[in-house]
């Protein structure tokens, strides 16, 4: 079975989503670099083991990546996935991870990667928009996108509303993504990313029109 941990720094709705789903591997525990995070609360309430890692008690980046990677190693966690995870992540460390760690991102990327997306969307008048479901890599937000999820922008829509429907869409896809890599439907190889045992070409999308 497949052991996941997930990193949080908030409000931790992704976290719910895949504790919901009763994935078919293990979430082994939940690392915030927040102590407020509501995240920890889910986690706590779902009986999943919690660590506090605060970013701001160590010398620099490096040093606060060890003590995760630590953390990671003494839960023997095979899937890191990053739920809302607000720090960037060193180099060695996402290559001690390549290809065992996800990450979602509201944008249909590549376009719109970094912050204010939903504002940025509006801003430019795309008629589409939605999230990605991507493995991390040491480029931000860079690394092979796996699922999205699509949605028709109205001219009603706002960044909050965005957001709001962004982010059900985050909590179909992102347990959707998981759950394949747990049932080996999903495959991280040296020749690349198998889906269904064929090389993957482009992210698997899911349409809410
Ligand atoms: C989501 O919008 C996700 O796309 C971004 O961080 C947010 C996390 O929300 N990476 P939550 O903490 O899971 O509610």
């Amino acid at each position: 079975m497949i052991k996941i941990a997930v990193l949080v720094s908030g409000s931790g709705s992704n976290l719910q989503a895949l504790i919901d789903a009763n994935l078919s591997g293990q979430i082994v525990g939940v690392i915030s670099n927040k102590p407020e995070a509501f995240a920890l609360t889910r986690a706590q309430q779902a009986g999943i083991q919690t660590a506090v890692i605060e970013h701001r008690q160590y010398p620099n980046r490096e040093a606060f990546d060890d003590v995760m990677h630590q953390q990671l190693l003494d839960w023997d966690a095979d899937l890191v996935v990053l739920a809302g995870f607000m720090r960037i992540l060193s180099e060695k460390f996402v290559k001690a991870w390549e290809g065992k760690m996800l990450n979602i991102h509201p944008s249909l990327l590549p376009y719109y990667k970094g912050m204010h997306t939903h504002q940025r969307v509006l801003n430019t008048g795309d008629v589409l928009h939605g999230c990605t479901v991507h493995y991390v890599t040491a480029e931000l937000d860079a690394g092979q996108a796996l699922a999205q999820g699509v949605l028709k922008v109205s001219h009603h829509d706002t960044v909050d509303s965005l957001a709001m429907r962004v982010h059900s869409l985050e909590h179909v896809i992102y347990p959707q993504v998981v759950e394949w890599i747990c049932s080996g439907t999903i495959q991280h190889t040296e020749d690349g990313v198998l889906y269904r045992n064929e090389k993957m070409q482009e992210p698997v999308q899911f349409c809410k029109f």
